[in-house]
């Protein structure tokens, strides 16, 4: 065995020729001689398969019949061994049988028969070395691929760590800051508590106003749909709408209206705009302090302090308006007498439209049903259709037996919605009787009696 290496590294790829005939290799030798190849001798397939351990062989040329492992068997072993390496087959015995073992057993790239023609060889030779470098290079870049995608699975697996860290991280700073906003919000109604008990202190008759405001106002705004941050922002400024009275002397506060000189009363309008300068150094309460400051304002104008008018005055300002006037219909200041909710209602249908947005007193109506029930002792009876009186009015829907709704709760009967009751009952049965609220303490009178403020419904 020998090895021929002009010129070249120990690294390169080498054609490696095998024949147990020694003229053979020097053939071989000298026809690859200066063709740039490192060429590697062996003369015998031990001999080869030896230099294939500690080599790397990118051709192996070798003889079919030698003493011991014969061509075949060798280039069996070869493509075990070393893949890569091109094989391919030398003899002198061109028969078919040969061939096709060599085919067959030993994939060979190319099958030579001695004497050889040199350029045909030499062509052949340099075309395996050209398939063996894009096979190597092939299989560089399928190692390269696989590594890279390891590569990318160690990254993703190492992203998928982090998005979950930093995902776990991200939810604790949520966590602290709805902490801190919870408190925050907390601070926030304590304020708001420190200004009402200011005005409780100042004048306790104003901080009970402000509640009933408050609750008719919130009412209102539920039936008007309000919902979310303007409710919250309408709740504050009903509850603190007169706050401003704080900066009222209290002779002018405890005067009823009628007794007010002129100049009283300016004092006394400065409120709503005081109410406003008072909390809009706070920047959440700065919508509250602009519903303050329009809750005096008249639905057709001519209000105070800017004379706006219809839906130019904020609508939270119009339903605190409402509220307002209504709780003082009721509970009328230095006057020494309480209000029926009757004239207190009537008081302020007579000025729907010219100071109140109608469609907010409409909003008011069921409210006011409510308290008065509450207030009178009310309860519920059930009364046979015969019984019905206008005026009574429907405290659940009135519904056919079929589920049509005949008319909405809270409403009063009037003839009209009576006489329907009646021509309904008489062809649905199931309508034999409804139920009422009835005054407690009118009770010996039946259904009869005062029902200023009954409610009725369908049985069942
Ligand atoms: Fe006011
Ligand atoms: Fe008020």
């Amino acid at each position: 065995m020998g090895q021929v290496d002009r010129d070249h590294s120990s690294n390169d790829p080498a054609l490696m020729c095998v024949d147990d005939e020694a003229n053979v290799l020097s053939s071989l030798l000298r026809v690859f001689d200066g063709e740039g190849y490192r060429v590697l001798l062996a003369s015998n397939g031990e001999d080869a398969l030896s230099v294939l351990e500690r080599q790397e062989v990118a051709i192996v040329l070798t003889d079919l019949n030698m003493p011991g492992m014969s061509g075949i068997e060798l280039l069996k072993h070869v493509k075990t061994k070393s893949p890569l390496a091109v094989r391919m087959m030398l003899t002198a015995e061109a028969d078919l049988e040969a061939a096709m073992q060599a085919i067959n057993y030993g994939e060979v790239f190319r099958f030579i028969v001695k004497p050889w023609c040199e350029p045909e060889l030499k062509n052949a030779v340099a075309q395996a070395f050209n398939l063996y470098h894009v096979c190597a290079e092939n299989q560089r870049l399928t190692e390269l691929t696989l590594e890279q995608n390891k590569l990318l699975e160690d990254w993703n697996s190492r992203l998928k760590e982090e998005v979950k860290k930093q995902t776990a991280s991200i939810l604790d700073k949520n966590q602290e800051l709805e902490g801190l906003y919870r408190q925050l919000e907390g601070n926030f109604v304590d304020t708001i508590k420190t200004f009402a008990a200011l005005l409780d202190m100042h004048d306790p008759e104003t901080c009970s106003h402000s509640r009933r405001v408050t609750r008719a106002s919130r009412f209102i705004a539920d039936k008007l749909g309000i919902e979310g941050e303007e409710l919250r922002t309408l709740e504050i400024a009903a509850m603190l709408h007169d706050v401003g009275k704080i900066g009222i002397p209290d002779t002018i506060l405890r005067k009823p209206p009628y007794a007010l000189t002129r100049i009283e009363k300016e004092i006394l309008q400065k409120h709503p705009v005081l109410g406003e300068n008072c909390v809009q150094s706070i920047t959440r309460l700065c919508d509250a302090g602009r519903l303050i400051r329009h809750h005096h304002e008249h639905f057709a104008g001519g209000g105070y302090p800017d004379r706006i008018s219809g839906e130019v005055i904020p609508l939270g300002s119009r339903i605190i308006a409402v509220a307002d006037a209504f709780d003082r219909e009721l509970h009328p200041q230095g006057q020494g007498h309480e209000v029926s909710v009757r004239e207190a209602l009537k008081q302020m249908r007579s000025q729907t439209g010219s100071l109140f947005d109608p469609r907010v007193v409409n909003a008011l109506i069921p409210f006011v049903y409510e308290e008065s029930n509450k207030a009178n002792g009310s309860v519920e009876v059930g009364i046979p259709i015969s019984s019905l009186k206008v005026g009574m009015v429907l405290t659940r829907n009135v519904v056919t037996g079929s589920g049509i709704l005949l008319i909405a709760k809270g409403e009063t009967l009037t003839p009209v919605y009576v006489e329907r009751i009646k021509n309904y009952a008489r062809i649905d049965p199931s309508m034999a009787k409804l139920y009422i609220y009835q005054r407690m303490n009118n009770a010996d009178d039946g259904p009869e009696g005062d029902n200023v403020l009954l409610e009725v419904e369908k049985d069942g």
